[in-house]
């Protein structure tokens, strides 16, 4: 379960987890989690993954379900017109869509041995109704007009094209994948990004109790990702929290997934 910090969605679908008896293992990128066996693990930094994945394989431990709800939306209140970078790319790709990959490639095979010895396994990545602004251009690359808004859509539009295309290559062996958005809900989101911008830091603390009261607990985005990600029944698809949805149309565009896979590949095995 990566991205479990304090009043996050992971935090609390790690308790609930917890409460119907799964063994947990939680991530954040540096504040330890007392409450169940935690590492840290930063997502844009390949060797932080690289690092954890190995530690994962060193406990012994099975791996039947991969909870991939780390990510960002960095200064959701506004938009920015020029892309920060980290790593080399823009900052809610790098994040968002490459970290993930990068980890679910690196526990892949873990994911599989143990739907090989019991028939089933599952990933689930949290996406964002958000996706349907993604664009095809910042998927394989190419130039397109920044916005920070189209850019954490377009890193979520790239995950929901990974999930279907985990549970295309890996269904038959028992992998069950899904792409789910989990509603809006009260988190610490809309926080990050705002370290520099002090008034609307200030803004965003005015709005919380008014946000608490209209926007989903964290605990109820919480049950149903844990209904979703528990039923073997479900394989695959797009959800809204935990009932089937239409993703948007380029979501459905398997010349693009293709396109995608082959770059996403390209970079994962360090040709780029
Ligand atoms: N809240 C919503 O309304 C909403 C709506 C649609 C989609 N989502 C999605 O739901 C997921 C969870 O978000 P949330 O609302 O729970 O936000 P949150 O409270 O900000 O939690 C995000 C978690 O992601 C972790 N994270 C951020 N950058 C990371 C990195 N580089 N490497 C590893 N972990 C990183 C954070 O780790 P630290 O604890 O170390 O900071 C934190 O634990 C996200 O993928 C988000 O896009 C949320």
């Amino acid at each position: 379960m990566t991205g479990a910090g304090p009043g996050s969605i992971g935090e609390a679908v790690a308790a609930r987890l917890a409460d119907d008896g799964f063994d947990v293992t939680v991530t954040t990128r540096a504040r330890p989690v007392a409450e169940h066996r935690w590492h840290e693990l930063d997502l844009a930094d390949r060797t932080s993954v690289a690092t954890f994945a190995q530690w994962y394989a060193d406990q012994g431990a099975e791996l039947d379900l991969l909870v991939n709800c780390a990510g960002i939306h960095l200064d959701l209140g506004s938009r920015w017109s020029e892309p920060q970078v980290l790593d080399g790319h823009e900052i809610h790709w790098r994040t968002n869509y490459l970290g993930t990959v990068d980890l679910t490639r690196a526990l892949l095979p873990a994911l599989l041995a143990a739907a090989d010895a019991r028939g089933t396994a599952g990933v689930v990545h949290v996406v964002s109704k958000l996706h349907e602004r993604g664009v095809a251009a910042a998927l394989v690359g190419e130039d397109w007009d920044y916005d920070s808004w189209v850019a954490y859509g377009s890193s979520k539009l790239a995950l929901v094209h990974d999930a279907a295309a985990l549970a295309d290559e890996h269904g038959a062996r028992g992998l069950r994948a899904v792409a789910m958005h989990p509603g809006a809900v009260s988190t610490n989101i809309a926080d990050r990004g705002l370290e520099t911008r002090p008034v609307l830091r200030r803004l965003r603390n005015l709005a919380r109790p008014l946000e608490r009261r209209t926007l989903m607990r964290p605990t109820e985005s919480a049950e149903h990702l844990v209904r979703l990600a528990t039923d073997p029944a479900i394989v695959s698809g797009y959800f809204h929290k935990s009932h089937p949805a239409d993703p948007a149309p380029l979501a459905g565009d398997l010349d693009l997934r293709a396109r995608l896979r082959v770059s996403t590949n390209e970079w994962l095995t360090g040709s780029r």
